[in-house]
């Protein structure tokens, strides 16, 4: 499969996710935010890590050498901030909750705004089809 198609369907799955923690936020209401950050939990955890094993270990080293590692160097310094910024979350308690809540949600969606709209339109006007293609599991 296409490398960006698949990543950028993974943006798809998880934006849902933190629309329901933004509207919680912007409502103020600690219960469906605690609901909506157990909705997400296996998506912010489990799913996310792999998507960005797969950006940091695979897809972004073969953007690396087509369009250079200064391209790629910031979207990996950003998923370290994403990771820990997401453990905080959800071992902080309730006072902590709601600014941690949408500082991660808010650098999430940006984050996948600028991978979509910048970085990989980038990738695809440099690289060959081939070069994108990922082994299918
Ligand atoms: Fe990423
Ligand atoms: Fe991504």
């Amino acid at each position: 499969m296409n490398a960006i198609a698949l990543l950028t369907q993974e943006h798809e799955k998880l934006r849902p996710f933190l629309h329901s923690i933004a509207e919680a936020c912007s409502e103020k209401n600690t219960g469906a935010l605690n609901q909506a950050l157990d909705a997400a939990q296996r998506t912010l955890s489990v799913d996310l890590d792999h998507h960005i094993g797969l950006e940091d270990t695979v897809v972004f080293p073969r953007f690396a050498q087509s369009i250079g590692a200064e391209m790629v160097e910031v979207f990996i310094d950003d998923h370290r901030e994403i990771q820990s910024m997401r453990d905080r979350l959800y071992s902080a308690d309730t006072s902590e909750r709601h600014s941690l809540a949408l500082a991660l949600e808010e650098m999430l969606q940006e984050h996948m705004d600028r991978e979509e709209h910048m970085l990989f339109p980038a990738a695809t006007n440099e690289m060959k089809r081939e070069l994108l293609e990922l082994e299918s599991d």
